[in-house]
């Protein structure tokens, strides 16, 4: 009976440490490859970096305002009004939707007489030169948070600055 019971515990003591050296091994194992892998995921990572740094040109909206504004096309940028002829209007103290635009391109912000600006306009400093219409035009809500210029942003910095070119055309 106790020979019995000995090696019965011995037999599932041995047992068991063949069950953790099995686990143990076999997760050695996945260790290794899984550190593997991990180097393969560092060198794909260093490789991206590497690739997104050597094709700068690719990133056109990352060139400046002041660089493609040199060179704008005012003709270019009249085709452009029409997104914003349906709430602005070019002659001299015609209101409407929004307030005139003749001669904006330097005009101070929020300067139209007898017209209801919102406070987040209000708010706003300075002068509409080209740089400040192209962030206001680029993205209304981000600009001037809670403005009533229902007007999505126009994204292509070559747009911006041609429409703005024809603007500055008009007046002023
Ligand atoms: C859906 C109507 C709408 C459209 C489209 C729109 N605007 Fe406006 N715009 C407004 C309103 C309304 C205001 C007054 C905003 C306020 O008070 O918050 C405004 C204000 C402005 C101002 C500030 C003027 C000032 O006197 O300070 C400029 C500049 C301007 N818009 C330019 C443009 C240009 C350029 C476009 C076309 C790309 C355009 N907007 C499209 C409605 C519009």
């Amino acid at each position: 009976m106790d020979t019995m019971t000995i090696t019965k515990a011995g037999g599932a003591f041995c047992g068991a440490l063949l069950v953790f050296l099995l686990g143990a091994w076999a997760s050695e194992g996945l260790y290794h490859v899984g550190g593997g892998h991990g180097e393969d995921h560092a060198m794909g990572y260093e490789i991206e970096v590497a690739s997104a740094d050597a094709a700068p040109e690719e990133a056109a909206p990352e060139v400046p305002f002041e660089e493609v504004y040199v060179n704008a096309s005012a003709e270019d940028g009249e085709r452009l009004w029409r997104q914003c002829s349906a709430c602005h209007k070019l002659e001299e103290g015609a209101n409407a939707t929004g307030p005139y635009l003749y001669g904006v391109v330097g005009r101070p912000k929020h300067a139209v007489d007898g017209y209801a600006y919102s406070d987040a306009l209000l708010g706003q400093d300075g002068e509409w030169t080209p740089e400040n219409l192209s962030g206001f035009l680029l993205n209304p809500k981000e600009y001037a948070p809670g403005t009533k210029m229902a007007y999505r942003g126009m994204s292509d910095v070559e747009d911006r600055a041609n429409l703005i070119a024809y603007l500055a055309t008009i007046g002023g």
